[in-house]
């Protein structure tokens, strides 16, 4: 191939890729690979120019054996890392050099860490009431066998484990339908007025056994948009069992309603909710990291209140369906306020 013919060629794929003259110097680089590594790199020798081992070695057996292969190279700079997959073709079985191909990898790589965490994530959080299960059923079966109360007072413990497990795999089954609905858009007719009524009556038990009142605020509006109307109820069902749980007894939640256009980044008009309550708030430390999966400010008192850490994942993922936005504010000793703007067609 003429050499503009080949440079042109290198020059019209967005990834990295270079060739190698027989004689070891780099004597190809189309823009992506200048990008990459340099402008100096043209005539140099690849063993300065790449200098990982694997790397190195994976392109040495390429001459050596006219053999193509992959390998991985890392680049580090101020962006972080970013990790590629090479692919050394050795051209005219290395007569005419080699050539080499870089794919951008490291959001593969995230993606099966984040995979990763999240397996290890669920089997732990599984394994603590699991564990507690089995040793009342051992304990049942020895030393407690003929003790009616102690029998009593273990099962009611049993249950409670079970209930969280039960919590958790319901938390799980209804993250992953959120999910694989994300892409479809809802459909429904609700009036957020009414949904969010339906809410405070579902919680008014919670709120009245912590003598929190939960108040509604909406200025007259219209407040009637197209979603899933479960969903929803379900986004405004988490957020107010938060402000309930983590806002502390004795202190009022609000919901406010508003309508509006353009609100959050959003053109056009829209519905907003704000959740808010008067608790202790949470550190600005933890605001971006809160929606992920399992992440809890306080991870003992969550559990303890029955928590799974998920609530606010699910919260996240539906409204993303809904084409919304979250806000989450704070300030410390004063509360915390979790907006929700939903558009409205
Ligand atoms: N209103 C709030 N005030 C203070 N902290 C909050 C508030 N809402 C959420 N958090 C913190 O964010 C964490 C994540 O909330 P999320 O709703 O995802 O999980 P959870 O409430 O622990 O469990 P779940 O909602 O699944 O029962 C909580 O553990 C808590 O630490
Ligand atoms: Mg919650």
């Amino acid at each position: 191939m003429p050499r503009s013919t080949l440079i042109d060629t290198l020059c019209a794929v967005p990834d990295p890729m270079l060739r190698i003259a027989p004689g070891g110097q780099i004597d190809e680089a189309n823009t992506a690979a200048e990008a990459m590594l340099g402008e100096w790199i043209r005539q140099r020798s690849f063993v300065t120019v790449l200098r990982q081992p694997v790397l190195i070695s994976q392109i040495e057996a390429a001459f050596r054996d006219a053999k193509p292969g992959t390998t991985r190279f890392t680049k580090t700079d101020q962006a972080g890392e970013t990790v590629y997959r090479v692919q050394v073709t050795p051209l005219s079985a290395g007569e005419d050099g080699v050539l080499l191909h870089f794919a951008d990898v490291s959001h593969f790589q995230e993606a099966e860490e984040m995979r990763r965490d999240f397996v290890a994530n669920v089997s732990h959080e599984l394994r603590s009431p699991l564990t507690a299960l089995m040793g009342f059923i051992e304990t049942l079966r020895g030393p407690a066998r003929d003790d009616a109360e102690a029998r009593d007072r273990f099962l009611s413990i049993m249950e409670d484990q079970a209930l969280r497990m039960n919590r958790l795999v319901g938390d799980l089954l209804s993250l992953s339908r959120v999910e694989a609905e994300e892409r479809i858009r809802p459909s429904q007719d609700v009036d957020l007025r009414d949904l969010l009524d339906g809410v405070i009556a579902a919680l008014d038990q919670t709120a009245r056994e912590q003598d929190s009142p939960v108040n509604i605020e909406a200025a007259p509006g219209d407040y009637r948009l197209r979603g899933d109307t479960d969903q929803l109820t379900q986004v405004f069902m988490n957020l107010t069992e938060n402000a309930l749980k983590y806002g502390g007894a004795g202190r009022p939640v609000t919901l406010r309603l508003s309508d509006g256009e353009g609100k959050g980044a959003l053109r056009g008009p829209v519905v907003q909710v704000e959740v808010i309550d008067r608790g202790d708030g949470i550190d600005p430390l933890h605001l971006p990291r809160l929606t992920e999966r399992f992440y809890r400010v306080d991870s003992h008192r969550s559990r303890e209140m029955g928590g799974t850490g998920l609530g606010l994942a699910i919260v996240k993922h539906i409204v993303n369906r809904h084409r919304g936005r979250l806000r989450i504010s704070s300030e410390l000793g004063k509360g915390s306020t979790f907006a929700v703007i939903l558009p409205r067609g």
